[in-house]
């Protein structure tokens, strides 16, 4: 089973993301980072037991991130990867967010689901806001991968952002498909 997760599910959560995590596999997860953006974040249980989780966050108004994908050692093989990225494909369509972007060492895993290997370049600046959290940062190896969502319509982007006190910010620059 599927579900959104709720703070009962934290500590195990923090476990199945840190057992990665160790292996240099994840990003290293706190306590403090999981409440804060667990809205994000679903799990799948069976047995009564949490045994696989996955966040979804809002990069931008066309770009979602999947992040803390990670299935439970013992229960992988039976598609539960699978549906715990179902669940972030069903989640932007609902948002209206037409593109999913990862950055994962599972290049095979992520082309079963119809993520293409981008440049980071053409990812938006905010994406790399976690990298200061990042034992590798600059000699970052993972690879980013990009799905679209085509039957989300195209959002037209702000071309100004609102600031308070009349100041002028530029926003992030919009990368065409
Ligand atoms: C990657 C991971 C989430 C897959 O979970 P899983 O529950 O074993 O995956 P599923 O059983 O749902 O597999 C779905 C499909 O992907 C394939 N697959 C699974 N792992 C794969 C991999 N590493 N490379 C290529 N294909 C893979 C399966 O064979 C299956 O294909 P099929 O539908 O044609 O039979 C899991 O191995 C994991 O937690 N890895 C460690 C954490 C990690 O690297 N997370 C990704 C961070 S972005």
């Amino acid at each position: 089973m599927i579900r959104q997760a709720t703070v009962h599910d934290v500590p195990r959560i923090s476990e199945i993301i840190n057992s990665h995590a160790e292996l240099g596999r994840m990003l290293f997860k706190s306590y403090a980072q999981l409440y804060e953006d667990l809205r994000d974040f679903a799990v799948y249980e069976k047995d009564n037991k949490v045994v696989g989780c996955v966040g979804l966050s809002i990069i931008w108004a066309d770009m979602t991130e999947i992040r803390s994908l990670a299935v439970d050692e013992d229960y992988r093989g039976h598609g539960i990867g699978r549906r715990l990225v179902d669940w972030t494909v069903e989640e932007a369509r609902r948002l209206q967010i037409r593109r999913i972007m990862s950055l994962t060492y599972e290049r095979g895993f992520f082309e079963k689901f119809g993520f293409e290997v981008v440049d980071k370049d053409t990812l938006p600046l905010k994406v790399w806001s976690d990298c200061v959290r990042c034992p590798k940062r600059e000699g970052c190896d993972e690879i980013a991968m990009v799905k679209t969502l085509w039957d989300v319509p195209m959002i037209v982007m702000p071309t100004t952002a609102p600031t308070p006190k009349g100041v002028s910010i530029p926003v992030l620059e919009y990368v065409e498909e």
